[in-house]
């Protein structure tokens, strides 16, 4: 018999709390396969005055404290972005499943702690490189460059000349408060709030 407060996709019933267990599924699977199409989520920031928004890699998703994480160079601009305002929203959208997330939340800034070192030490040389530029990422250049010395570019340095890129690596962990799902479907699109500050899972129009 047909449940009006529950969706049937491919045969199977699926209610709100079943969507947003799927949701942090997903978020899960983004973070540990990289062909997935959750693995780079858009990130939007709030400057002095404007907003921005760039490509990150997902690295962590934690769902039992509702958390996602990415790396950063703590010099780059959203890192100074996020320590005056610490709202963030980040957008995956999944073209295969046409499943859309808008995920807000509030960032925790990690430096020089227990969960950077310990994310550095699992972080490859060619990853490493983005922490070895010698000005801040976003500085200007008369020269088209990477920033980084040829040997460092050629990866012509040991893991302990690395070392060094560890002063500038940063993770942003971000504290989701409330997912926006969206399933688009030929026979009338789906969305639902859930919403962690209250509690509250809801349908909504899409
Ligand atoms: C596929 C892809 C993945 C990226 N992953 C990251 C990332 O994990 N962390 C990061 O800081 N920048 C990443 N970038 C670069 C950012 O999109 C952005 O250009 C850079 O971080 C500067 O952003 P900002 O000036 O807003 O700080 C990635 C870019 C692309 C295209």
């Amino acid at each position: 018999m047909e449940n009006s407060t529950q969706i049937t996709i491919e045969n199977i019933q699926y209610s709100l709390s079943d969507i947003e267990k799927d949701c942090w599924s997903r978020l899960v699977n983004g973070a540990v396969k990289s062909r997935s199409p959750f693995h780079t989520p858009a990130v939007a920031t709030f400057g002095q005055k404007e907003i921005s928004l760039r490509t990150v890699v997902l690295r962590k998703t934690i769902p039992e404290t509702r958390e996602i994480r990415f790396h950063t160079d703590v010099r780059s601009r959203k890192w100074a972005e996020l320590l005056s305002n610490p709202a963030i929203s980040a957008l995956f959208y999944d073209a295969s499943t046409r499943i859309q997330l808008r995920l807000n939340g509030l960032a925790s800034l990690h430096q020089h702690n227990d969960i950077t070192n310990d994310a550095w030490q699992k972080t490859t040389l060619s990853s490493r490189r983005c922490y070895l530029t010698l000005h801040s990422p976003s500085s200007f250049s008369d020269i088209p460059t990477s920033g980084l010395t040829e040997d460092i570019e050629q990866e012509n340095l040991s893991f302990e000349e690395s070392e060094i890129g560890l002063k500038n690596f940063g993770i942003v962990s971000i504290h989701v408060q409330s997912i926006d799902w969206l399933w688009l479907h030929h026979a009338g699109h789906r969305r639902a709030f859930f919403d962690y500050t209250d509690g509250k899972y809801q349908w909504m129009i899409p």
